[in-house]
């Protein structure tokens, strides 16, 4: 079984993919929060995790539904794929800890680079074109490699921490998850056409529209995914993405 959390699709596009390469059951966590009769897990099946890695860690959201997840065998065979526009850091770390406080173990952890999707600091962007589209090629293999691995039930940690990975996971982060996750900073400008693309788009169900805009809750997991959904560019985090490009992986595949 595959469990995947996504803003922009990525993280959903690697789950898929490995789940046909392993004919395997694949569900989005957050169904799986809603539902938790889906979480079914049969005696001996491997669980996987597929995830965005958001500043150097696993989203806050992914950790606690996690920790909320209850079957009553332990899981075999517990592994996770992170998808990153850089470098993880110590996400392998931090997710591992989350399935050992379950009393889990996290057998083997892989990382997948794919389009960068943070928009909101100053030096942030999505990839020009060209490098969105070898990062894409370059999954595919990577994919089939991690499936081999997960098939051959592989323990290994194989993911990409890039520089200062101590820094950016443990100092960084909790500073990003403290300010810069909230969904105060969006606004609408006078470009929207009232489609409700960004209302649809929200996984977290966060937005609504009122008198033709929207308007954004305090349910907010950073993820983007209405940022880069909006058809007119319309929405902008404060003054940070007026002239930031906009990734969505339906539109580049
Ligand atoms: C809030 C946020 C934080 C991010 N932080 C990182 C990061 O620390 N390292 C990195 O390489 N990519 C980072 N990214 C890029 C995403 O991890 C990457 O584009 C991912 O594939 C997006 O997956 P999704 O389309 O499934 O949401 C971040 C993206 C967002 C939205
Ligand atoms: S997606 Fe953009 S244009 Fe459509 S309602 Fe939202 S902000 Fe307006
Ligand atoms: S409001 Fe936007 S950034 Fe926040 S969870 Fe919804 S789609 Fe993601």
């Amino acid at each position: 079984m595959l469990l995947y959390f996504s803003g922009t699709g990525n993280s959903r596009w690697v789950a898929d993919s490995l789940a046909k390469l392993l004919n395997e059951r694949v569900y989005a966590l957050l169904d799986m929060a809603a539902r938790p009769s889906l979480f079914d897990l049969k005696a001996g099946e491997a669980l996987g995790f597929v995830f965005p890695v958001y500043a150097w860690g696993p989203p806050v959201l992914v950790i606690d539904i996690l920790a909320k997840l209850q079957v009553e065998e332990k899981p075999a065979y517990v592994y996770f794929v992170c998808t990153c526009g850089d470098d993880t850091g110590k996400t392998a770390a931090i997710f591992s800890r989350a399935v050992q406080e379950k009393g889990w173990t996290c057998r083997a952890g892989f990382s997948v680079i794919m389009p960068e999707t943070y928009v909101c600091l100053p030096g942030f962007d999505v990839d020009p074109k060209d490098k969105e589209q070898k990062k894409l090629r370059e999954a595919v293999g990577r994919i089939e490699e991690i499936a081999r691995c997960v098939a051959g039930r592989a323990e290994k940690e194989d993911c990409n921490e890039g520089g200062f990975p101590w820094a950016k996971s443990y100092l960084i982060r909790p500073l990003f998850n403290r300010f810069m996750t909230s969904a105060k900073g969006f606004h609408a400008t006078d470009a929207c056409i009232s489609c409700r693309k960004c209302v649809t788009a929200c996984p977290l169900q966060n937005i609504r529209l009122e008198k033709g805009r929207p308007l954004w809750g305090k349910d907010c997991a950073m993820c983007l995914s209405c940022y880069h959904h909006c058809p007119k560019h319309a929405i902008e985090y404060g003054s940070m993405t007026k002239r930031k490009g906009q990734f969505t992986l339906e539109k580049s595949v």
